[in-house]
């Protein structure tokens, strides 16, 4: 049997070699290409893919694979927003992610971009870069001193709570399906209103779905504190990006923790230096002091990484010996 990767990339490349190694009955193939309606044909003679990329995987795409008879995919990841369901699903596609790879890297990286910005770091570095060292008007907020509200309890927002309580913070949440261990502890609001306003700092941990899709817009920007801090690491189309830029034009929001953008497939992971820069909107935010954008990098560690690629190669050969995947996606 064989399974074939798509855009393996040089830090990815010794997990699969551990991985196949243990696996001396299945062949490995794999490349540093996206998969796309072009490359789907390096999959000939694969029984299954494993695919991790920022592009989405659209019909055509999908249809290019089962052409070459391959559709059990196994993505490396957990989001599962950017596939086209309703083809998959007409293409009789078998899809399996890796939901609990490291929560601990995505909810650190979200709890140390919080901390930089309430105590502007980015700001104390560009006037120490010019050689302003003056501490004014550039003074920090105490962690302990917030009210942190995270929206979304599940495996990445129960993690950045634990790392905000050690920072002595008050933590609050709101999540429609309540944690019985959480809720005992009564960390939870009643309401999304409620927790807009009680925080000083707003962390998202929920998925991208059509309910969610700009929860962060004018009328819930204008329901929280003043000089409140938000903080996406979860997914672009939850913010309403213009409505946050129009809070930080108006000093409502004191900054801003992105790094995930709703225009950034195609923009992130990606070389612009001597290029024209794509998108003016980013550019801007990228310039801010009181911005912190980071290119979807929450995820990047090395104790991710390597837990992505050996479960999506786990998952992938279940798939293919027709034995149940540990984690299956629903198709549809
Ligand atoms: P999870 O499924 O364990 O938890 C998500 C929680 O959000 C669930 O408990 C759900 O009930 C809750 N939820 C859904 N809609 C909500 C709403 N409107 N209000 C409040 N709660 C809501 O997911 P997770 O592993 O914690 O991951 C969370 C998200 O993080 C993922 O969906 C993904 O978009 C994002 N993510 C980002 C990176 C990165 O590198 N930046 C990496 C992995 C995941
Ligand atoms: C995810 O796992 O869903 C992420 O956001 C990380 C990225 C590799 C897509």
């Amino acid at each position: 049997k064989k399974i074939f990767a798509f855009s393996i990339r040089k830090d990815e490349e010794p997990y699969v070699k551990e991985w196949a190694s243990k696996h001396p009955n299945i062949e490995v193939g794999y490349t540093d290409e996206l998969l796309t309606p072009k490359t789907a044909k390096y999959a000939k003679g694969a029984n299954g893919v494993v695919v991790y990329q920022q592009l989405d995987y659209t019909a055509d795409t999908l249809q290019a694979l089962a052409d070459e008879g391959v559709t059990k995919m196994s993505l490396r990841n957990v989001g599962v927003d950017n596939i086209d369901m309703a083809k998959a699903k007409e293409l009789g596609f078998e899809i399996t992610n890796v939901p609990v790879y490291s929560p601990n890297a995505i909810a650190e990286h979200a709890a140390i971009q919080t901390a930089r910005i309430l105590r502007q770091t980015k700001v104390m570095d560009e006037k120490v870069a010019n050689g302003d060292l003056r501490w004014a008007p550039t003074i920090g907020r105490e962690v302990r001193d917030q009210t942190v509200g995270v929206i979304g309890t599940g495996h990445i927002g129960r993690v950045y709570m634990q790392i905000m309580e050690g920072f002595g913070a008050k933590v609050i949440a709101y999540d429609p399906f309540e944690n019985p261990e959480l809720k005992k502890q009564g960390y939870y609001v009643d309401s999304l209103d409620d927790l807009y306003a009680q925080a000083d700092v707003i962390s998202l941990h929920v998925p991208a779905t059509k309910e969610n899709f700009h929860m962060i817009n004018q009328d819930t920007i204008a329901k929280m504190k003043d000089n409140v801090v938000l903080v996406n690491c979860s997914r672009g189309a939850l913010v309403d990006t213009d409505a946050v830029i129009a809070g930080l034009d108006s000093g409502k929001i004191f900054g801003f923790v992105m790094d995930t953008y709703e225009d950034e497939v195609g923009i992130f992971n990606a070389d612009w230096r001597g290029k024209q820069f794509p998108d003016s909107r980013l550019e801007d935010l990228i310039h801010r002091s009181n911005v912190l954008v980071t290119p979807h990098t929450a995820f990047y560690t090395t104790h991710a990484v390597r837990n992505m690629v050996i479960k999506a190669f786990d998952n992938n050969c279940k798939l293919i010996n027709g034995k149940p995947a540990d984690t299956p996606v629903k198709v549809g």
